[in-house]
């Protein structure tokens, strides 16, 4: 039977991605952890918020243009740096074509998949993110790589903790594609042919290294190996992001605060900008969704320094939403990687038109020229729906 490879929402393409990926990819996507609380309340806390709509003397055109760390984009949506191997042979270069294609900024992981020189190539407008992990003269040596490739902003995550297992089960990964390791994973990979056709084309076995920690003059780490050295690196201080910073020199966010005391810090420490990440529900479970907690940040710090959101954004609503409570834009992870398991580059083109059509509804609907004029009066925000977490007591008291 003929199906359309264009689809309609990310729900369906994250079915084609089910069905198109073998367990464990799809299972790694999916991620979350312990009780998945965190990643259901991102999705959740959107479809509590409802919206305020005007029903005469609405816009007949409407602007849905910005900045992002000095980066003019046509949609207020960016993609956020996820370190997934085996997805697509393309991976995250079909991604930064996508993005290109789209008018918007590729954010490439530290963790990827893709060599930083190839995925510059096809994005004119990069980001690079990075953990802490490793020597001071490592992460030198990983941020001038990038810089070398195109990126002109740094992003460092660092929200990132050990997951304890998933309830629901974690996929199994190997260290590498042996032909051992393959043999194991053929009942799983063998009744999707669509993806291993893909690779098959392509001439290469997904091989799980991580092409940019390579050391000078050494062999790119395989993902568990560097992994490892996060592990082992002592975690930072708030002298440490400012030495990023500043050794950095250039457009610098700090990826995954989640609380108003650490969002001031960051600016402190000199930051352009920061997302409010929970790192889309994978690190401490229980924390509340982003979209709960960016009101406070935003209006903390949103005078001083460019305040993102990511986690949960699969609709143009949702975007609407997070602008309207305070961010300048978002970041989106799962909804593009399920564009590019179900269509290769046109799928991730295609979840960039749902969420930039989604979001153009919505500022029709709300009567608004422009992403600009989106207020938290325009949606309906249910009593008790924010959090608020680090404030100084005597904010608290006031
Ligand atoms: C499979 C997967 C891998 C990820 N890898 C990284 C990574 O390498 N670096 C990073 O900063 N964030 C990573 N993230 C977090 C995303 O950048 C983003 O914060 C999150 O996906 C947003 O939530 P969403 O998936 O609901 O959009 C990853 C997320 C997923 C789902």
């Amino acid at each position: 039977m003929f199906t359309n490879p264009w689809f309609e929402t990310v729900a369906e393409a994250q079915r084609r991605a089910k069905k198109n990926l073998p367990k464990s990819v799809y299972g790694a996507l999916v991620a979350g952890s312990e009780r998945g609380v965190t990643v259901e309340d991102n999705i959740a806390a959107f479809s509590e918020l409802g919206f305020a709509p005007h029903v005469v003397g609405q816009s007949a055109k409407r602007d849905l243009t910005t900045t992002v760390m000095g980066q003019q984009i046509a949609l207020p949506v960016i993609i956020s740096p996820t370190g997934v191997q085996a997805v697509h042979p393309e991976g995250e270069v079909a991604v930064a074509r996508a993005a290109a294609n789209r008018g918007t900024v590729m954010s490439l992981s530290s963790f990827a998949s893709k060599p930083v020189e190839q995925v510059g190539a096809a994005a004119p407008q990069l980001f690079f993110q990075m953990y802490w992990s490793g020597t001071r003269e490592a992460m030198i040596q990983r941020m001038e790589r990038a810089r070398a490739a195109g990126a002109t902003g740094l992003i460092s995550t660092l929200d990132w903790s050990f997951s304890n297992g998933r309830d629901w089960g974690s996929p199994v990964i190997p260290e590498k594609m042996t032909l051992k390791a393959m043999t194991r994973l053929a009942p799983e990979v063998l009744p999707h042919p669509r993806w291993l056709l893909a690779f098959a084309r392509s001439g290469r076995v997904p091989d799980l290294t991580v092409p940019n920690l390579v050391p000078p003059g050494g062999e790119a780490p395989t993902f568990f190996g560097a992994y490892g050295e996060w592990m082992q690196t002592p975690p930072p201080t708030w002298e440490d992001v400012a030495w990023l910073r500043e050794t950095w020199g250039g457009p610098f966010m700090l990826k995954g605060v989640t609380r108003v005391d650490d969002a001031r810090r960051a600016v402190d420490a000199g930051v352009t900008a920061l997302s409010v990440s929970n790192h889309g529900g994978n690190n401490l479970d229980g924390t509340p969704a982003t979209i709960r907690l960016l009101p406070a940040v935003a209006q903390a710090v949103g005078g001083q320094v460019e305040v993102l959101l990511d986690g949960g954004i699969r609709r143009g609503s949702d975007v609407a939403k997070a602008l309207a409570l305070g961010a300048r834009a978002v970041m989106i992870g799962r909804a593009y990687l399920w564009g590019l398991a179900a269509n290769g580059q046109a799928g991730v083109e295609n979840v960039l038109d749902i969420l930039q059509g989604g979001l153009d509804s919505a500022l029709r609907g709300l009567g608004k020229t422009s992403i600009h004029e989106l207020r938290p009066e325009d949606l309906v925000i249910p009593s008790g729906f924010t959090r608020s977490v680090g404030d100084p007591p005597k904010d608290r008291e006031s």
